[in-house]
């Protein structure tokens, strides 16, 4: 297989970016985009098609095996797992870049803390230990089984950094923590978080589950939520988010 590499590199503390072109090729067929960049760096030294030196590029990988989401970026425009995507279903000429929506630290590493500050501020955690009820737990492991890549949100019109939506990266953690919510406090908590930062601004439009790397349900677990706070607003919380009062268009 030879494939033409394209790979948009910023270099630390900068802000411009530039392309740069490397010739690959592999005798193995099922060669990953992160194979294929691991391959270049351990070149010695790493040139680009045109013969100038390159500096080793910048990305970030732990467990290559789909299951961590670190190295998740654009691949020829979509947002992908690098450790997943194979480069025989790419044309000859591929392009990676770093995820948009999230500052660039260097090269294909982007600065996704802001996945966790999202966490942090709807306070999806449990004070005690808890489990689902028997008939929510395999729903408890779908929603454990989010990766926070970030991929959701990289295709999301709704999501825009500093923006109140907080996209599905925020709800299917919320929709674990709404699955063992014992605590009706807790539950009642999380749910409000959930129309703050995701039901009032979602277009359903449903793009973040075509490109769910981990292939999660989102739209069955927005449904479940919605019904989680249908019920909320039925049995006495604080919004009937139904209603008009919740700001939703009708
Ligand atoms: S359905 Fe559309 S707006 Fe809602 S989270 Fe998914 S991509 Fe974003
Ligand atoms: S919902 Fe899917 S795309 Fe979004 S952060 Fe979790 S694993 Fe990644
Ligand atoms: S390195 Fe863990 S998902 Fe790719």
């Amino acid at each position: 297989m030879r494939k033409t590499i394209k790979i948009l590199r910023q270099r630390k503390g900068e802000k411009e970016s530039f392309w740069q072109t490397f010739l690959y090729e592999s005798e193995q067929e099922n060669v990953t985009a992160a194979q294929a960049l691991s391959e270049l760096n351990q070149r010695n030294p790493l040139l680009d098609r045109e013969g100038k030196a390159a500096a080793p590029v910048q990305w970030e990988c732990n467990c290559l095996q789909g299951k961590c989401g670190a190295c998740a970026m654009l691949i020829d425009g979509f947002p992908a797992l690098a450790c997943e995507e194979k480069l025989k279903d790419h044309k000859d000429t591929i392009e990676l870049m770093p995820l948009q929506k999230f500052p660039v630290i260097e090269d294909l590493v982007a600065d996704r803390r802001v996945l966790f500050e999202h966490l942090k501020e709807m306070k999806v955690w449990t004070e005690q230990k808890q489990t689902a009820a028997p008939e929510d737990q395999e729903k408890a492991f779908t929603a454990s089984r989010c990766l926070q890549c970030g991929c959701c949100l990289e295709i999301c019109t709704s999501y825009t950094d500093g923006r109140d939506f907080f996209g599905m990266a925020a709800l299917v953690p919320a929709a674990r923590i709404v699955t063992v919510g014992k605590s009706s406090a807790k539950k009642e908590q999380i749910l409000e978080e959930y129309r703050k930062h995701f039901y009032e601004c979602c277009d359903e439009f449903h793009a973040c589950e075509h490109v769910c790397p981990a292939k999660l349900p989102l739209t069955d677990l927005m449904s479940y939520m919605n019904m989680e706070m249908k019920k909320a607003g039925e049995t006495g919380g604080k919004k009937d988010v139904w209603g008009n009062q919740s700001g939703r268009k009708q």
